[in-house]
């Protein structure tokens, strides 16, 4: 099985991606703002506790989302493997991952970091506001708190993949059919096609 990691800050990209990426690698993604949006639209008890941490724009606990991806690891079989988008997103999430990997006889295949600009955030979630109707891109100062989170807790696992030679930073400038371009060149030479 093949394991991804779609990396970038908050608009970077990620979810966008994910699906051309998803479908054409066989890959199952897996994001986990997406399955945390999904149980608070059902009203589960996770849901109502992950509501307004990410309300706020804060992290929800390691341990919540790593069951999450956890028991999607275990569900999907007939896949050559997963994106991970959104996750890990700490250096603690990505060491247990790293322990669930192995506790399969797996490991991360590749971190594909789309990069942008603060700025540039900004401007993308502020024409996803007005379109999906997330409740934590409504606020600036939401907004203002994800990129800070990013930055304060998410940003040192470019050290950390870049030391284990599984980093691939893409600029994510330009629109978006020339960013999946280069996202796909960038996942073909990693499969060496
Ligand atoms: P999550 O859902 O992961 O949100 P995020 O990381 O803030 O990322 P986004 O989904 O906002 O951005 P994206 O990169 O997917 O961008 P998109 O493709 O949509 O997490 C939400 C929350 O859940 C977190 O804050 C946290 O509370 C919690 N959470 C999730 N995972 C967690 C974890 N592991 N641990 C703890 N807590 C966790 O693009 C954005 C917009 O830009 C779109 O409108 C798109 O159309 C547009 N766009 C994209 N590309 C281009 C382009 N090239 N040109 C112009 N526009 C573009
Ligand atoms: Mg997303």
């Amino acid at each position: 099985m093949k394991y991804f990691i779609l990396f970038g800050p908050p608009g970077a990209g990620k979810g966008t991606h994910a699906a051309p990426l998803a479908s054409k690698y066989n890959l199952k993604h897996l994001s986990t703002g997406e399955l945390l949006r999904a149980e608070i639209a059902e009203g589960s008890e996770l849901g109502k506790q992950a509501k307004e941490l990410i309300d706020a724009g804060n992290l929800v606990p390691d341990e919540v989302v790593e069951g999450m991806i956890s028991r999607a690891f275990g569900k999907y079989k007939e896949v050559d493997g997963f994106l991970l988008d959104g996750f890990p997103r700490t250096i603690s999430q990505a060491h247990d991952l790293k322990e669930m990997l192995a506790a399969r006889d797996e490991e991360v295949t590749a971190v594909i970091s789309l990069m942008i600009p603060d700025e540039v955030i900004k401007e993308r979630i502020a024409g996803r506001a007005k379109i999906e109707g997330r409740a934590d891109d409504a606020k600036p100062e939401v907004i203002e708190n994800r990129i800070r989170t990013y930055h304060a807790k998410t940003e040192a696992l470019i050290e950390l993949y870049k030391d284990e030679g599984l980093y691939h930073e893409i600029d994510g400038l330009g629109t978006i059919d020339e960013v999946q371009e280069r996202v796909f060149k960038t996942v073909d030479s990693i499969l060496g096609r």
